[in-house]
């Protein structure tokens, strides 16, 4: 609760995030925060997983991206001004 800006990560099965990740963000309060989610992955993009967090967030959540290295990392926080 003492946070206003939330980073969700999460791996990629299926295309999309495993289940028990819907199950933690359904179970969190997220109302007011900035959140940004993002996966790890082994070659898909982020496309399907965004639509899943569009759905489970709103669609006010942070464009998502797969990172792969601390680069991707740095690049994306920028882009989506949380540095
Ligand atoms: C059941 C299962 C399904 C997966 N499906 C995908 C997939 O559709 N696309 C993909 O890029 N990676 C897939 N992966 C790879 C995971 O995204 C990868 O294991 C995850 O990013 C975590 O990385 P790590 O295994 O190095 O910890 C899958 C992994 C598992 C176990």
């Amino acid at each position: 609760t003492k946070y206003d800006r939330i980073l969700i990560g999460h791996p990629t099965w299926w295309g999309i995030p495993p289940r028990i990740i819907n199950t933690v963000i359904e179970k969190l309060d997220l109302s007011g925060k900035e959140i940004a989610t993002f996966s790890t992955s082994g070659g898909s993009t982020y496309d399907q997983a965004q639509k899943v967090m569009n759905e489970l967030i709103g669609s006010d959540v942070k464009p998502g991206r797969v990172l792969s290295s601390k680069k991707d990392v740095e690049n994306w926080l920028r882009d989506i001004n949380f540095k």
